[in-house]
C-alpha cells in the first residue's frame, strides 16, 4: 500500500511515499523558518502564506523522488491537528482536494502521535522500533508538546501526562531569547552546551512526583533571574548557562520517562519531536535506559521535525 503524506502544521510544509507504514520512499520538506527567524518565533500569517507558495511543488516533488505517479499511490493521509489553523488548512485543504479528484481515500492523521510513529519507519541505515515491540510507553518533546503515552498499538494512544505551561522545545526556544542566542533555540543550545559541560550552575528539576505532567516554565525563569544577577561578572558564561538548563529538562524528561516504562512494566520507549534530536537527551536516556532494561528508539534526525514521512506511516495504521 503506498501512502501519500502531506503535513503543514506550522512552519514546514512537506509530502512524503511511504509504503506498507514502514519504507520511507520519499520525504520532502520545505521551510520558511528563515522568515521567522527576525521576529525570533513563528509568525501564522507568515507561515500559512508560505504554506500556500510551497504545497503544490512539496508533494509533485515528493512523487518524483519516489519515482511514482499520482495514479500509483492508493491512498492520501494528511495531517488534521494540532498546528496553526491557517497552515493546517492548507494541507487539510489540498489533501481533500486531491483525495476528490482523484477518488482516492483520505485518512487525516494526528500529528503529536505521528511524531511518535517516526520511531518506526525504515530510512537508511537507522535503526527502526520493529511493529512487535509494542506494547510501548511514548514520549513526544516538540515545540509545541511534551507527553508522555502509554499504547498497545496505534489506535489506542493513552495519554500519561503532559506539560502544565511550557513543551520542552518551547522552553530551549525561550532561554535562547533569554541568552540572544535566536530562534530556533533547541539546536544552539545543544551546541553551545558542550562548551559548557561540567558547568557549576544548577537550575531546578521540576520532577512534579506522583505525576506523569511536566512544567518547564521554572527552570526557565531561573535562567532569566541568573542573567540578571551575574551577567556583569566576568567569569558569565552563556555556555555554562546552556549546559545547566539543557541538563535540568533532560534530567526530568529521562526519569519521567522510565518511571512510566517501570511502573507500566514496558521494556520499548519511543521519542519523537524536534527535541529528541537533542544530543544530551539521546545519550543521557539511551545510557539510562540500558541500566533498567528499557529498549530506547529515536527517530533518524531527518524525522525528527516535523515531516509528512510519519504522517503517510501513522495513516497506514488508520486507515478503514
Ligand atoms: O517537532 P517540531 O519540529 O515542531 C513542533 O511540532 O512543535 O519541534 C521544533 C522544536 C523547537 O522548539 C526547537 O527549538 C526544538 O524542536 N529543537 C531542539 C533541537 N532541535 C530542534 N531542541 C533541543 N535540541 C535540539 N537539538
Ligand atoms: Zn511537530
Amino acid at each position: 500500500m503506498k501512502i501519500l503524506g502531506i503535513e503543514s502544521s506550522c512552519d514546514e510544509t512537506a509530502a512524503a511515499v511511504v509504503v506498507n507504514g514502514v519504507e520511507v520512499r520519499s520525504n520532502v520538506i520545505a521551510s520558511s523558518l528563515k522568515d521567522h527567524q527576525a521576529f525570533g518565533g513563528i509568525i501564522p500569517e507568515i507561515a500559512s502564506r508560505r504554506q500556500i507558495e510551497f504545497i503544490s511543488w512539496v508533494v509533485g516533488e515528493s512523487l518524483v523522488k519516489a519515482n511514482m505517479a499520482l495514479k500509483d499511490i492508493d491512498v492520501i493521509a494528511v495531517t488534521k491537528s494540532p498546528g496553526l489553523l491557517g497552515s493546517l488548512l492548507v494541507g487539510l485543504s489540498f489533501a481533500r482536494a486531491l483525495a476528490r479528484a482523484t477518488n482516492k481515500p483520505l485518512i487525516e492523521v494526528d500529528h503529536i502521535k505521528a511524531h511518535l510513529y517516526a520511531c518506526f519507519l525504515r530510512l537508511g541505515e537507522h535503526s527502526y522500533c520493529p511493529l512487535k515491540s509494542l506494547p510501548a510507553v511514548g514520549l513526544v518533546v516538540s515545540g509545541g508538546h511534551t507527553s508522555l503515552y502509554a499504547f498497545e498499538d496505534f489506535k489506542s494512544f493513552k495519554v500519561l501526562g503532559s506539560t502544565r505551561d511550557d513543551a520542552a522545545g518551547e522552553a530551549f526556544d525561550k532561554v535562547a531569547r533569554i541568552l540572544d542566542l535566536g530562534y530556533p533555540g533547541g539546536p544552539v543550545i545543544d551546541r553551545l552546551a558542550k562548551e559548557g559541560v561540567n558547568s557549576e550552575i544548577e537550575f531546578p528539576q521540576a520532577l512534579l512526583k506522583g505525576s506523569y505532567d511536566f512544567s518547564f516554565s521554572g527552570v526557565k525563569t531561573s535562567v532569566l533571574y541568573y542573567k540578571q544577577k551575574h551577567e556583569q561578572e566576568s567569569s558569565f558564561s552563556k555556555a555554562k548557562v546552556a549546559y545547566a538548563f539543557q541538563s535540568s529538562v533532560v534530567k526530568v524528561l529521562v526519569t519521567k520517562a522510565l518511571e512510566a516504562c517501570r511502573r507500566r512494566k514496558v521494556s520499548t520507549l519511543v521519542v519523537g519531536g524536534g527535541v529528541a534530536a537533542n544530543s544530551a537527551l539521546r545519550l543521557l536516556l539511551q545510557e539510562q535506559a540500558l541500566k533498567v532494561g528499557v529498549k530506547v528508539y529515536f527517530p533518524p534526525m531527518a524525522l525528527c521535525l516535523d515531516n509528512a514521512a510519519m504522517i503517510a506511516g501513522l495513516g497506514f495504521h488508520w486507515r478503514r
